[in-house]
């Protein structure tokens, strides 16, 4: 048995084994590729002769931040080692390159991949919900704001109201960036302005970008627990003008957003953040 790199010629040896490793399927086929091209990422595979039994993926999110996913072992070779034995040579690579920690996610449920994580030493550090807005199939509240683009003179006063709020405490000061996490800078609200994904209403700011036509998401807002169902309304308001079907939101799990997001029609889903230091 033995870790090495990934090459394209894996994809076909991994495919078979993992079209159904979850009720919703499984992406980890169609996504190597992409890994593969992307400089930041490290995949990894297990090989067993001319098997290939395990995957995980390893990408540096900062210079001293990496991030983990996409961990298989076939169902035929589970508590062998090999998921923690992967994971750990992930975290041996992440180290050379500068990481100080390394962190991925689970959903709640995920029994297996939360044992296995917690017996390397990895600690939960926090919980998020997975939301999607459908705002396209809900009636228009009247009165409801819509969002405006957020002037670069908005920074500091989004910066400042976040981090002195519950959600960055909740979130551990961290950012969504699709399904990574990391921490966030200041610098993540100057690159949302220039790419005009810098939003604000008078419930609050957020990061909100377009992902496929009809789809956007966000991985960051700065709101209250009084204004936050404004601000749910308010996305759901300017997505219904702008023809989106789905708006897929990240946010740390406190019990006010998670009511907010309940009531803007959304089954919000419990991702836990493990991380670990190196
Ligand atoms: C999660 C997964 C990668 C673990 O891989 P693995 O190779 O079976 O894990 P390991 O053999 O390294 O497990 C090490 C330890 O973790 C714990 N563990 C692993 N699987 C467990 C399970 N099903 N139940 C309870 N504990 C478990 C045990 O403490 C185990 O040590 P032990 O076997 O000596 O008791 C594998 O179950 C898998 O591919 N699951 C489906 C995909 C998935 O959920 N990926 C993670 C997405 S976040």
């Amino acid at each position: 048995m033995e870790v090495r790199p990934a090459t394209i010629e894996d994809v076909p040896r991994i495919a078979p084994w993992t079209r159904d490793t979850f009720d919703w399927g499984d992406y980890v086929a169609d996504r190597i590729p992409v890994w593969l091209e992307e400089p930041e990422s490290h995949t990894l595979v297990c090989a067993e002769g001319d098997e290939v039994i395990g995957l995980v993926n390893v990408v540096m999110l900062s210079p001293t931040e990496a991030w983990l996913e996409g961990a298989r072992v076939h169902p035929e070779h589970r508590r062998r080692g090999i998921g923690s034995l992967m994971n750990q040579t992930g975290l041996d690579w992440a180290k050379e390159q500068g990481a100080r920690v390394a962190r991925l996610a689970t959903e709640e449920g995920n029994a297996p991949a939360r044992r296995q994580v917690e017996s390397m030493g990895y600690r939960m550090v926090s919980t998020w919900a997975y939301a999607e807005l459908n705002p396209l199939q809900r009636k228009p509240i009247a009165g409801a704001s819509r969002l405006q683009p957020a002037p670069s003179a908005d920074i500091d006063a989004a910066w400042m109201s976040w981090l002195s709020g519950d959600l960055s405490r909740a979130g551990r000061e961290m950012t969504a960036i699709g399904w990574r996490w990391r921490t966030a800078t200041p610098d993540d609200l100057r690159e949302a302005v220039r790419e005009q994904r810098f939003w604000q209403s008078p419930a609050g700011w957020v990061i909100l970008g377009h992902t496929e036509r009809t789809v956007a998401a966000s991985g960051w807002l700065a709101t209250t627990p009084y204004a936050a169902p404004d601000l749910l309304e308010d996305m759901a308001a300017t997505g219904r003008e702008t023809g989106l079907e789905t708006i897929a939101l990240r946010v740390p799990w406190t019990p006010w957003m998670v009511e907010a997001l309940t009531r803007a029609g959304a089954e919000p889903e419990p991702v836990c953040i493990y991380a670990i230091g190196l």
